[in-house]
């Protein structure tokens, strides 16, 4: 395949881990190149579940190189925690590089990501309180960031984080918040450093030679389209850019050099957190998504809002990310509806749209216009082969592949690494 990036192409939580995880079995490089720890990815091999973060899902793969990419915010503390589980539980992390220009997670981006939620009141965005935004403010505004170069050298550490903190102290007192002791931080950050530091390299280099001599690179986007700071439906969104734009400078590879982009669709749509929904269920339907699709958040355990498939969205997320094919996952999810509606354009006061508004008004104002598809009631998780699905799942997968105009490649009708249908 080539350079391929797997990204979320809705609100995250589509199941990227274990879509990576299947191709990264071919894969020599696996990248993250935007956001930190808010990502949850689950991997199910056999009876084993393993819960990523941070680490890319394709370190699953014993003969891939895991990158964290500059595009990245790293919470160091996470960061070894996660290399010490997957490295107690046999998975081989020595591989493992990351950019020194990724930024770090400090403990007042967690406490500030907490005290801005907290004033936002009713307007909370609904974040993982995992300090990414703060972190990702830091970055743009230059002067207080941390990157992960200067964990190497612990002198200019200490001096940095002492002003830093000051500053941040400020802040905090300002929202009533505790301070932080610098001393303490910075110490707890170097006490990391020799298990970080050694770690340093020049990804965008590895990663570009990589390509070029024609190795298979991964590149692993994390939350999903619509959470993206730039395209997504803002203010409640993430602080990165999880679009196919976000793999370009999150990991320094030029776009021409990427082969193909895979979006990563639920077969109906969830969202954790604040923000515009418009296919969000309310209704036993919906109850019936979350429990059998087990729709809870692996990083915060908040239950996910569940709806129907949105092909408004999901068109959107074709043209943003130029998708080259959609992996459609939790097919078997769906399986026991009598019927399967799919939102397939809006009513935005009365006009009718099949683009999703531009405007956040709009988007707010927008209800979803329904196709009803009959549904199947056949357990589908044993199938292996798209002609032996029944004749109404097959009718909706090319229904919807119809509607948004990028091919389905790629059906998942189980949690298994195996339970995938490849047309
Ligand atoms: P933050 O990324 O913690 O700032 O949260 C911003 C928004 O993105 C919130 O609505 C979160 O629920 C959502 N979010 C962040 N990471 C993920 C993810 O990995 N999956 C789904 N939603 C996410």
């Amino acid at each position: 395949m080539g350079a391929t990036i797997v990204l979320g192409a809705q609100w995250g939580d589509e199941g990227k881990g274990r879509v990576t995880d299947f191709f990264a079995e071919a894969a020599d490089v696996v990248v993250r190149y935007q956001g930190g720890n808010n990502a949850g990815h689950t991997i199910i091999i056999g009876d084993e579940h393993f819960a990523l973060s941070l680490i890319p899902s394709g370190v699953m793969n014993p003969s891939a190189v895991p990158i964290i990419a500059n595009g990245c915010v790293i919470d160091p503390a996470v960061l070894v925690a996660e290399m010490d589980m997957l490295g107690g539980r046999g998975v081989d992390v020595s591989r493992l590089r990351i950019s020194p220009d990724a930024h770090l997670i400090m403990p007042w981006h967690k406490a500030l990501d907490e005290a801005y939620e907290t004033r936002r009141g009713p307007g909370a965005i609904g974040t993982t309180k995992k300090g990414i935004g703060p972190a990702y403010q830091d970055k743009v505004i230059r002067s207080s960031a941390i990157r992960v170069q200067d964990l190497a050298d612990p002198v200019a550490f200490r001096e940095r984080v002492e002003r830093v903190a000051s500053e941040k102290n400020a802040i905090l007192s300002a929202f009533g918040a505790e301070p932080y002791d610098s001393t303490d931080v910075a110490e707890d950050y170097l006490a990391l450093a020799d298990r970080v530091v050694p770690l340093i390299a020049d990804t965008a280099l590895l990663i570009h030679d990589a390509i070029r001599s024609g190795k298979e690179v991964l590149f692993e986007g994390a939350q999903g389209t619509l959470l993206d700071v730039d395209h997504g439906t803002y203010p409640f969104v993430t602080s990165s850019n999880t679009t196919a734009g976000g793999a370009v400078t999150g990991s320094g590879i030029g776009p021409k050099l990427f082969d193909e982009i895979v979006g990563v669709s639920k077969a109906y749509t969830t969202r954790v957190g604040e923000g515009p929904f418009p296919t969000e269920l309310h209704d036993e339907a919906g109850a019936r998504m979350v429990r059998v699709g087990g729709e809870f958040g692996v990083v915060t355990g908040r239950q996910r809002r569940p709806g129907w498939l949105d092909v408004v969205a999901l068109r959107y997320a074709a043209r943003v990310n130029s998708l080259t094919s959609l992996f459609l996952t939790k097919l078997d999810v769906l399986s026991g509806f009598d019927e399967v509606p799919v939102a397939v354009a809006y009513d935005v006061r009365g006009t009718k749209t099949a683009h999703l508004p531009h405007l956040a008004a709009d988007l707010a104002a927008a209800t979803p216009v329904y196709e009803v598809m009959p549904g199947w009631q056949e357990d589908i998780s044993a199938v292996r082969d798209f002609a032996d699905l029944p004749a109404t799942a097959r009718a909706y997968i090319e229904f919807v592949e119809d509607a948004i105009g990028t091919p389905i490649r790629w059906v998942s009708v189980g949690p298994e690494r195996q339970q995938a249908i490849q047309r």
